[in-house]
């Protein structure tokens, strides 16, 4: 029993430290689950052969996609585009890891 404190102090950490992690938007989102649809469906080889290098030059905070809504938008679109069937919180899933890594909207 004398324990229970300190866990509940770590478990308050590790859920901060997920809200932290951006937009309200994204939060709950399953970050491992969007990692491997990001690589299962070809995304960044894909961008690689447009822009070169590893791929990430393709997104660009600085553009048209300049909120999270507009992130998730594009992913859904290319979801559509692109015939993946990805379910919606894969789509979210997808946004949260592209947001962590690289457009960083808070
Ligand atoms: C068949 C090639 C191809 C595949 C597969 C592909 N993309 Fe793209 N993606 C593109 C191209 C080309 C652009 C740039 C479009 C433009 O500039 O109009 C782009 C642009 C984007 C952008 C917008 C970048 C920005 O900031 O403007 C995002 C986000 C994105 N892709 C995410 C994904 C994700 C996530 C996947 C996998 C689920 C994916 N794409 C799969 C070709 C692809």
């Amino acid at each position: 029993m004398t324990c229970t404190p300190l866990i509940s102090v770590l478990l308050a950490l590790a859920s901060m430290s997920a809200i932290a992690q951006g937009s309200a938007i994204f939060v709950g989102a399953d970050l491992q689950l969007g990692s491997q649809l990001i690589a299962d469906n070809q995304c960044v080889a894909c961008h690689q052969r447009k822009v070169g290098g590893d791929g990430s030059a393709i997104y660009q905070s600085s553009g048209r996609i300049d909120t999270p809504g507009a992130l998730r938008g594009m992913i859904e679109q290319c979801n559509m585009e692109l015939n993946l069937a990805l379910f919606p919180d894969e789509v979210t899933a997808i946004s949260a890891v592209l947001n962590r890594d690289h457009y960083r909207f808070k």
